[in-house]
C-alpha cells in the first residue's frame, strides 16, 4: 500500500482554506430549483467535452448530442475544409430539429454531403450555409446568406470536441482546463481508439456520479465482493489512500496507486485475470507506443512507483482516468432532471493485434461494468434518502476533498449567474 504523501503542513483540505472542513449540505444535489439555475450558470456556459475527433474521421462525417441541461440538440460536423464546427441542431425555417433519425430525441451519427431538413426539404452545407430553399421565390426578399445554422462555439483539445453553448464565451478550453491541460498534452490518446461504451439512465443528481468516482474511500467497502474473500478482508481492514490530490480551478484530480497491474501476489486476484492478465487495472503490460515513456508532466504528480492511475474531474460533467497500464476511461453525466441524468462511460485502448489482446480488453470493459453498477446502485439509494432531509448536514473526510470542491464550484456557478441577473432564485441552505 502506498504512502500517503500528504502536503507538509495540514491535510489536504487544510490546504485549500477556501474549502473548509464542516459538515456539508446537499440540498444542491435535490433541490429542483437549484437544478434549473445550474442549467444556466453552468451547462449553457462551460466548455462541455462531447465527443472525440476519432468520430469525424472524414469530410460530412457528423454526430448530434442531445443536451438537455442546456435545453438544445447541437450537429459537429467535419466540413469540406476539414474543420470541425458546430450547430444548434434547427431548421432556420420553421425551427424543425435538423438531423435525427426515427426518433427526434435520439443521437445519431453518420456522413452526409448537406443536411435537408425533412419538413419542407431546405438544405445546408457541412459549412452551416442554407444552400437550398424550395420554392424560393415564394419568399419575401429571403437572402440565404442570412439564414445559415446557428453556430455554436466549439474547440478541440487533444483530440477532444468542447462546445461551448454561450455565445459571449471568450475562454479557450485550452486556458479553462489550465494546468491540468498542459499537463497532460501530448498524452496518445490518438493512438487509443478501440473504444468500448456503456450508457445508463441513473435516478441520482449528476453530482452525486461524480462524488462516487472522484473518491476512493468506499472502493475495499462498496466493491469488496471484486476482490478475493481474503484480499477484501485485508483491504477493508486497511481502508484506502490516495497518492495525491490536486485542484486547479473548477477541475480536480486525485492520483491513486495500482496494485492490481500487476498484482504483487497473483491470489489477489480472480481466477479469469490470472489466466488473461487484465482485470480492473487494464491489461497488465503496457502497449508498445511513443507517449508512454515518458509519461507527460501532469500524471503521477507524487512520481510514485507504484502510481496506478489518474483521475480528473473536468468541471462540470466529464471525467477523464489515465491509467498506468497504458489506456484510459472518460465518464460524462448528462443531467436530464435534478434527480436523473444520462452516465456514459467508455474505455479507450490501443487496437488489439490479436484475439487475446482483445479478450483482455473484454475483460477490462466487463470489470468496469461491473463496479461501475455498484457504484450506479448506492446512488438511487442516496438520493431518495437526501430527499427526505431527514438529515441536512453531511461530514466528509479528507479524501473526499473532491467532492467539497464540486459543489463547492457549482454553487458558486450558481451564485455567480445569479448575481447577473435582476431577480435572483434564492437557494436555501445552499452555502
Ligand atoms: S422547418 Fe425546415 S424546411 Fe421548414
Ligand atoms: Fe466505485
Amino acid at each position: 500500500m502506498a504512502h500517503f504523501a500528504k502536503p507538509d503542513v495540514g491535510s489536504w483540505t487544510e490546504n485549500h482554506p477556501e474549502l473548509g472542513t464542516q459538515p456539508v449540505s446537499y440540498e444542491d444535489s435535490i433541490s429542483p430549483e437549484h437544478y434549473e439555475v445550474e442549467r444556466k450558470a453552468i451547462f449553457a456556459r462551460t466548455w462541455l467535452n462531447v465527443g472525440r475527433v476519432e468520430q469525424l474521421p472524414r469530410t460530412g462525417s457528423y454526430f448530434t448530442r442531445e443536451i438537455a441541461a442546456a435545453g438544445t440538440s447541437i450537429v459537429v460536423v467535419r466540413g469540406k475544409d476539414g474543420e470541425v464546427r458546430a450547430f444548434h441542431n434547427i431548421c432556420r425555417h420553421r425551427g424543425n430539429k435538423l438531423v435525427w433519425n426515427d426518433f427526434p430525441r435520439e443521437e445519431t451519427k453518420g456522413t452526409c454531403r448537406q443536411f435537408t431538413c425533412k419538413y419542407h426539404g431546405w438544405r445546408y452545407s457541412t459549412e452551416g450555409e442554407l444552400t437550398f430553399v424550395q420554392q424560393e421565390s415564394e419568399f419575401f426578399d429571403l437572402d440565404k446568406e442570412d439564414y445559415g445554422l446557428a453556430a455554436v462555439q466549439v474547440e478541440t483539445w487533444e483530440g477532444f470536441v468542447f462546445v461551448n453553448l454561450d455565445p459571449e464565451n471568450r475562454t479557450s478550453v485550452q486556458d479553462y482546463l489550465g494546468e491540468f491541460a498542459t499537463g497532460l498534452a501530448g498524452y496518445p490518446f490518438d493512438k487509443m481508439t478501440q473504444v468500448y461504451k456503456y450508457r445508463a439512465d441513473v435516478g441520482s443528481n449528476w453530482k452525486l456520479f461524480i462524488d462516487a468516482f472522484a473518491e476512493f474511500y468506499h472502493a475495499p467497502i462498496l466493491h469488496a465482493k471484486q476482490a478475493t474473500a481474503e484480499e477484501s478482508r485485508k483491504l477493508s481492514g486497511i481502508g484506502f489512500e490516495a497518492l495525491a490530490y490536486d485542484i486547479e480551478g473548477p477541475h480536480g484530480m486525485v492520483s491513486s496507486w495500482g496494485g492490481m497491474s500487476p498484482p504483487k501476489d497473483l491470489d489477489m486476484v480472480k481466477p479469469i485475470e490470472r489466466v488473461l492478465h487484465s482485470g480492473l487495472f487494464g491489461p497488465w503490460d503496457r502497449p508498445d507506443i511513443e507517449g508512454l515513456d515518458p509519461l507527460p508532466p501532469g500524471l503521477n504528480p507524487a512520481r510514485h512507483k507504484a502510481w496506478g492511475i489518474d483521475s480528473f474531474v473536468l468541471f462540470p460533467n466529464f471525467m477523464l482516468l489515465i491509467w498506468a497500464p497504458g489506456w484510459y476511461l472518460t465518464y460524462h453525466y448528462w443531467p436530464t432532471s435534478y434527480n436523473t441524468h444520462i452516465f456514459e462511460g467508455a474505455l479507450y485502448f490501443v487496437p488489439p493485434k490479436n484475439a487475446t489482446e482483445r479478450l483482455r480488453q473484454e475483460l477490462a470493459a466487463v470489470t468496469f461494468k461491473e463496479y461501475a453498477l455498484q457504484d450506479g446502485n448506492t446512488l438511487e439509494a442516496t438520493q431518495t434518502m437526501l430527499e427526505s432531509r431527514a438529515v441536512t448536514e453531511f461530514p466528509l473526510n479528507d479524501q473526499e476533498i473532491l467532492l467539497r470542491h464540486l459543489h463547492k464550484t457549482a454553487r458558486d456557478y450558481v451564485a455567480g449567474y445569479e448575481k447577473t441577473i435582476a431577480t435572483p432564485v434564492r437557494i436555501s441552505a445552499a452555502s
